[in-house]
């Protein structure tokens, strides 16, 4: 039996992808996080993979599998997060799924224990991995942010893009059940305006958005 050619348009392009949460230590013991699961920054490496292109997944603590044909770097933290990706460059494109803590803590050295007041958590903001590479030298020609919101979804998604130097914001209602869940519903917003796509099981947006990026790189 003849095998159909396997397409591969993004042959020959390397494309980094951050997915998971960060966990900020507050002890030894004890971390703030995002939530998140990680399976549609998963997805989205899989899918860019399936096309044929070099993948580059820097992935916060989660319990998934790497997809077949995916490089995987494992990072905890935030700043680790942000060295990882800038060891991970040139790329052709960036796809930033990450759900990063946007504050660490100054983390104390020693298990801290109950028996005293509660400890207050002294916050730091950690840096934009995505506006730092956006805006940086070694930006990727297509830079591909997501945006997790629970109200005026795609206004803020719409804001962000420029405020981040994004190509394109993927933008999901976290209001209701996606966390952790197989579905999403997503917004894309781009130079030319928003799309509104259905809601459609995770792997089918990642294989969606890895065709767009694979028309985008190849048509230019
Ligand atoms: N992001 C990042 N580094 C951070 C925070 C966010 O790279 N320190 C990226 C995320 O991976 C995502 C995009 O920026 O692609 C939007 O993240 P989001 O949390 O929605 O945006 P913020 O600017 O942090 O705004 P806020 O959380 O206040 O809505
Ligand atoms: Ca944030």
């Amino acid at each position: 039996r003849m095998l159909a050619p396997r397409a591969t348009p993004l042959a020959g392009r390397h494309v980094l992808v951050t997915a998971g949460p960060t966990h900020e230590p507050i002890d030894p013991v004890r971390y703030i996080a995002n939530r998140s699961s990680g399976r549609q920054g998963f997805a989205i490496a899989g899918a860019l993979a399936d096309l044929g292109a070099t993948v580059t997944l820097v992935a916060g603590p989660v319990t998934l599998a790497t997809p077949a044909g995916v490089r995987r770097v494992d990072v905890v933290t935030a700043a680790e997060m942000a060295a990882a990706v800038q060891d991970a460059l040139p790329a052709d494109a960036a796809v930033m799924v990450a759900a990063v803590a946007d504050w660490r803590v100054a983390a104390a050295p020693q298990k801290v224990k109950k028996g005293d007041a509660p400890p207050a958590l002294v916050l730091a903001e950690n840096e934009d991995i995505l506006a730092t590479l956006a805006h940086g030298p070694r930006r990727p020609r297509l830079m591909i942010g997501f945006a997790a919101e629970t109200e005026r979804v795609v206004e803020q998604a719409v804001a962000k893009r420029l405020r981040k130097n994004a190509d394109w914001i993927v933008a999901n209602d976290v209001s209701g059940d996606v966390f952790g869940g197989d579905a999403n519903t997503v917004h894309l917003a781009t130079a030319d305006g928003v799309e509104h796509w259905e809601r459609l099981p995770k792997a089918d947006v990642a294989r969606r958005l890895a065709q767009r990026i694979a028309e985008t790189l190849s048509g230019s």
